[in-house]
């Protein structure tokens, strides 16, 4: 197993000994932001963006201050819950439609948030401020972490 993933497991190991004292989605997403964003140097801004009458709105999140609300159905955050799947993007300059809440941002995952029956609800967006931070093995991490939203 590569350092990134068993980086990973070991973060899933950390927050699953956290969230297990309450059911809330909310309460256990925010404390999965808090622990990726204080052990993982190369994030720069964690957070997840719920749908909302249409509209996809911030939730809660670790770094500077973001977009409230995000235009519909352009940038990343909306590509990945248009298309029901995660989406890299190694320099985001490079991605049409990229809404850049911060400069620094340089690079971005987003991975979308689905509830027990599978509909998607929102997504989990994390940017750095490195080119070329993310990759499959970033995904495979970060979702397992996510299945802790209904598990334990
Ligand atoms: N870059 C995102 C917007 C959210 S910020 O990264 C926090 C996008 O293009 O959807």
């Amino acid at each position: 197993m590569s350092k990134k993933l068993e980086k990973y497991d070991r973060l899933y190991e950390q927050i699953a000994g956290y969230v297990g004292t309450t059911k809330d989605i909310w309460a256990r997403l925010a404390t999965i932001e808090a622990v990726l964003h204080h052990k993982m140097p190369a994030f720069f801004w964690t957070g997840v963006y719920v749908l909302s009458e249409g509209e996809l709105v911030v939730r809660s999140y670790q770094g500077p201050v973001a977009c409230q609300k995000l235009k519909a159905h352009t940038g990343v955050c909306w590509a990945a819950i248009d298309s029901d799947q995660t989406i890299i993007v190694g320099d985001v300059e490079a991605f049409p439609g990229h809404i850049a809440c911060n400069p620094k941002s340089k690079s971005e995952i987003v991975i979308p948030l689905k509830d027990r029956e599978g509909t998607v609800f929102g997504c989990l967006d994390i940017d750095s401020d490195m080119e070329g931070a993310f990759d499959r093995e970033d995904e495979q991490g970060l979702k397992k972490i996510l299945g802790l939203i209904f598990e334990v």
